[in-house]
């Protein structure tokens, strides 16, 4: 881990002769969902690119034109330039080196198995891989979400391993994407930010990513610390939010009060707005969950850990979230599940992905297992994943397969398809449904026959009674 000191732009190398896009070649190195996205994306915009992965298989999958995970609008990105010939993948790092000057770094930087900190050893390995082939100067770009203080750490370490003669420069530049939505992202942000220790390497990212600045999209640049801060702050702000809608649902339970109407009350005011306000099951995923870890480990060793204490309230509420919702669920089956049958509507960490990585509706799936419980999860998308993760869940192809004869349902992943759904058409033993998301008609449930318990909102329906309301 690097210290703050090594921050200073005077201790990191400055390119000579940087990497330009005039070529209109760039390598992407890391194949997952950011950088997946991010190669197929430049293709779109013109560029030649060569996404580097030291996973063969997934290589293999990408240069066939096939995406080895569901992204909406990705697939056919990928398949229109592996087919223009815009878009190529290996796993040689030499074929990389010299196929441009100009190399995006976009692995991922899971959190530690035995820390709250990042596993930043994914990126240095990308670099170690790589810089030691280069025959030309060349600019690494992070876009890789890591601990403030990498990317000047990474710069020195590209420098002791580069081949003499060959100068190497780090900029930053995080990634907001969010599964789901990665191509619209990626293509139409909010802003770009941009990390330099040169105005050259600002210059060589401005003209790259002109063709989304040209349309008025804000391009912010900083120093790199400050842009990889800005990357981490997003992210704990949003789980902050979301968090703070969690917890005053838990008082809206306490108190009988509705933290749908409330949310929907507040998010009115402009200042506080509607986006990651909505009180449920709470935030799960490959980011939000390891990055406030991470920046709370990093404030840590930068000696400012009083600073950042809150966000372990923000993750407390959130891990009770789930705990909420195990304990609603053995409440509804009368104080114990076991053998009790339970359909569980979604396996995806939030719609529209079929990433399973830490999340919660998977979690209280387990646990109700764990608990005695026979569980069926459905999910129109991530069910193989999910069964990779959690092999001894039971899984239904059809959501009528996973409800039929249930004593409980559970709605944890707001797919469109769940709201759309009949509820007058299922066929459970119990009407029961908790709904870990507020998102379903709770009127339109409750019309045909069910029960229908929120998180921080009083039950409606058949069955409502004083220990419901008292709950
Ligand atoms: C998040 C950020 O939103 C992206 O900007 C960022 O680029 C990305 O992490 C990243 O670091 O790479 P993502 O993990 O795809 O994106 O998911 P989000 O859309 O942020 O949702 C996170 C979780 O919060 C989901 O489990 C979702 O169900 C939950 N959530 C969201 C709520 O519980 N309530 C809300 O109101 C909104």
């Amino acid at each position: 881990m690097t210290t703050h000191q090594e921050t200073h732009h005077d201790t990191v190398p400055a390119a000579t002769d940087p990497a330009t896009p005039a070529s209109g070649r760039v390598t992407v190195i890391g194949t997952g969902y950011l950088g997946a996205t991010h190669a197929a994306c430049l293709a779109e915009l013109g560029y030649d690119v060569l996404g580097l992965d030291t996973d063969p298989a997934k290589v293999a999958d990408l240069a066939a034109g096939r995406l080895p995970f569901y992204e909406p609008g990705l697939a056919e990105l990928v398949e229109r330039h592996t087919a223009s010939g815009r878009l190529a993948f290996t796993t040689d790092p030499r074929e990389a080196a010299e196929f441009a000057d100009l190399h995006f770094v976009c692995v991922g930087t899971p959190q530690r198995r035995d820390s709250m900190a990042a596993d930043t050893s994914h990126v240095t390995a990308a670099v170690s891989g790589l810089v030691p082939h280069l025959r030309r100067d060349a600019l690494l770009v992070g876009k890789s979400t890591v601990p403030v203080g990498t990317a000047a750490a990474l710069a020195l370490h590209a420098r002791s391993v580069a081949p003499d003669g060959v100068e190497v420069a780090v900029a930053w530049n995080p990634e907001f994407l969010r599964e789901g939505r990665a191509v619209e992202d990626t293509l139409r942000p909010d802003r770009i930010v941009v990390g330099v220790t040169d105005p050259l390497h600002e210059k060589v990212l401005r003209e790259l990513y002109a063709p989304v600045v040209d349309v008025g999209v804000p391009f912010v640049v900083t120093d790199l610390a400050t842009s990889e801060l800005v990357k981490v702050a997003a992210n704990a702000f949003l789980a902050t939010k979301i968090s703070f809608a969690n917890a005053i649902a838990e008082l809206c339970d306490a108190a009988g009060a509705d933290v749908v109407a409330l949310t929907d009350a507040i998010g009115r005011d402009a200042r506080i707005g509607h986006q990651f306000l909505s009180a449920g099951l709470g935030f799960g995923g490959g980011c939000l969950p390891k990055d406030i870890r991470a920046l709370m480990a990093r404030a840590g060793e930068l000696g400012v850990d009083e600073a950042l204490t809150f966000l372990r309230e923000v993750d407390a509420i959130n891990m009770r979230r789930r705990s909420r919702t195990v304990a609603l669920a053995v409440e509804e089956c009368g104080g114990s599940v076991l053998g009790r049958r339970v359909a569980v509507l979604g396996a995806a960490f939030k719609p529209g992905t079929d990433d399973v990585r830490d999340s919660p509706a998977l979690n209280v799936a387990a646990q109700l297992q764990l608990q005695g419980a026979h569980v069926r999860v459905h999910d129109p998308r991530a069910t193989a994943t999910a069964a990779r993760t959690f092999p001894t869940l039971g899984y239904a192809d059809t959501v009528e397969d996973a409800v039929t004869g249930s004593d409980l349902v559970l709605h944890l992943t707001e797919w469109d398809e769940y709201r759309a759904l009949d509820p007058a058409a299922l066929q459970p033993a119990r009407r029961v449904v908790i709904d870990g998301r507020n998102a379903l008609d709770a009127e339109r449930w409750a019309a045909a026959g069910w029960r229908v318990c929120g998180l921080g909102r009083p039950a409606v329906g058949a069955g409502v009674g004083p220990a419901a309301v008292s709950r």
